[in-house]
C-alpha cells in the first residue's frame, strides 16, 4: 500500500506516486483512487500490462475498459475524430465523471476495447489520479478496482479485501468522493446517447447538448436474460453483489418493516440498507444507513461502502429502501437493481 495526501502540493514527484507510475511503466497493474471509485490501472499501450488487469478482476474478456487522460490534449492521438456535442461535453464536465465513447485510431490495446471499433475515454477529477496519469507518461486503462461482480471499491481497504496478492500496489489516496462510477455516453452518432448512468446526471449532460437518448435495454429490469443487449458489454453482467441475497422494498415504512419481521420470523437475520430519515422506523439485526434521502450524493458516496458492510455470516438477507429515479437516483437505482438481481417487493397501492 502506498500512501498519498492528496492535499499536497507537487504530487508528480511524491515518492508514491512515482513507485507507482514506475510501475504502470513497467507493464505493472496498480490500483489508484479516482474521484468515482477506486481503479485498476495498466498501461493502456501494452497488451501483456492489459491482460493483467482481466486477470486480477475476473474479467470477462469482451467487457472493454476505460482509458483515463490527464491532458485534454492527448485525446486526438487515440480518438478518430471528436464531435462538436463531444467537445462541449469535455469542456462542460472534463476532469469528471463523464465518460465518452468514441472512434478509436487503432493506437491503443485491443485489450482495452475488446476488439470494438470504439473506446472509452475519461479524464479523473482526482489530484491522485491525475498526478499518476502524468508521472507514468501513458494512456491508463482502469476499470473499477474490485473483483468481478463485488460492489466497487470506494476505499483502499476495499481494493485489499478483493485483490490482495493479487495485485503489486495499491496507491491510497483515502475514500473517493462521487461514490458511483462515471456516466459512459455514446458520442459516436449525432444523437448522444447514456450507456450507463453515474455520477453526471442525464439532466446536466443535456442542458449542454440538449435532448439525450438512454439506451433502451437499461429500462428492462429483467436481470442478464435481456431481450435487448446493451451496448455497454458491462452492463448485461451481474454486478455489485453483496454478501447475502438483497431485496429492494418499494412501499412504506410499515410495509418495509413488515417484510423484515417476516423474514425474522422464519429464522432469518437480516439486514436493511436504510436512509438516515427511516432510521427511526426500521429495526433488523443490522443497520447500516446510506446517507440522506435529502441529498441523493450522500447516498451515492456510501452506497457501496454500505453494500460491503454486511457480511454472509452476519445476515441471511437484506433489505433495501428504494430512491427516486431522478438526477443522481437514476444510477443509484440502477446499481441497487444489479445489487439485488432485479428482486423487488412492492406494495399494493
Ligand atoms: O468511474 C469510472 O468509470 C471507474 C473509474 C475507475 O474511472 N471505472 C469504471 O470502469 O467504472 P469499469 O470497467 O468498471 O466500467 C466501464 C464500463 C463498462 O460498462 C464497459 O462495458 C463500458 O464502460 N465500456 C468501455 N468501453 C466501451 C465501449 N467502447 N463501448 C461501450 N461501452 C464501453
Ligand atoms: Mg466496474
Amino acid at each position: 500500500i502506498l500512501p498519498v495526501d492528496k492535499s499536497v502540493r507537487r504530487l508528480e514527484s511524491h515518492p508514491s506516486i512515482q513507485e507507482a507510475a514506475s510501475m504502470l511503466r513497467n507493464g505493472e497493474v496498480v490500483a489508484f483512487p479516482t474521484e468515482t471509485v477506486y481503479g485498476l490501472g495498466a498501461d493502456a499501450l501494452s497488451d501483456a500490462a492489459i491482460n493483467k488487469i482481466y486477470l486480477a478482476k475476473g474479467r470477462p474478456a469482451d467487457n472493454p475498459l476505460i482509458v483515463h487522460l490527464s491532458d485534454r490534449d492527448q485525446i486526438s492521438e487515440y480518438v478518430t475524430s471528436v464531435s462538436e456535442k463531444a467537445r462541449r461535453l469535455m469542456k462542460a464536465f472534463w476532469p469528471g465523471p463523464l465518460t465518452l465513447v468514441l472512434e478509436h485510431s487503432g493506437k491503443l490495446s485491443a485489450q482495452v476495447t475488446a476488439n470494438l471499433s470504439t473506446v472509452a475515454v475519461r479524464i479523473p477529477d482526482h489530484p491522485v489520479a491525475l498526478a499518476l496519469i502524468t508521472a507514468a507518461n501513458r494512456p491508463i486503462a482502469a476499470p473499477s478496482a474490485n473483483t468481478s461482480g463485488r460492489p466497487s471499491p470506494t476505499a483502499a481497504a476495499h481494493v485489499y479485501d478483493d485483490l490482495k496478492g493479487r495485485i503489486p500496489a495499491i496507491v491510497d489516496g483515502g475514500v473517493t468522493g462521487v461514490g458511483v462510477e462515471s456516466t459512459v455516453v455514446d458520442c459516436t452518432a449525432d444523437q448522444v446517447m447514456i450507456l450507463r448512468p453515474g455520477g453526471i446526471t442525464k439532466e446536466a449532460i443535456e442542458a449542454v447538448v440538449g435532448e439525450v437518448t438512454i439506451d433502451p435495454a437499461l429500462a428492462q429490469r429483467t436481470g442478464t436474460a435481456t431481450s435487448v443487449a446493451p451496448k455497454s458489454p458491462g452492463m448485461k453482467y451481474t454486478h455489485y453483489a453483496p454478501d447475502a441475497p438483497l431485496v429492494l422494498i418499494d412501499g412504506g415504512v410499515a410495509f418495509f418493516q413488515d417484510q423484515v419481521t417476516k423474514a425474522m420470523n422464519t429464522g432469518k437475520k437480516t439486514g436493511v440498507l436504510v436512509s438516515a430519515e427511516l432510521d427511526d422506523y426500521i429495526q433488523a439485526d443490522k443497520k447500516v444507513i446510506v446517507g440522506s434521502r435529502e441529498n441523493l450524493s450522500t447516498v451515492a458516496g456510501a452506497l457501496y461502502e454500505s453494500l460491503r458492510a454486511f457480511k454472509a455470516n452476519e445476515v441471511d438477507i437484506i433489505f433495501s429502501e428504494v430512491f427516486p429515479e431522478t438526477e443522481l437516483g437514476v444510477a443509484i437505482m440502477n446499481r441497487l437493481y444489479k445489487a439485488a438481481g432485479n428482486q423487488m417487493i412492492s406494495e399494493q397501492k
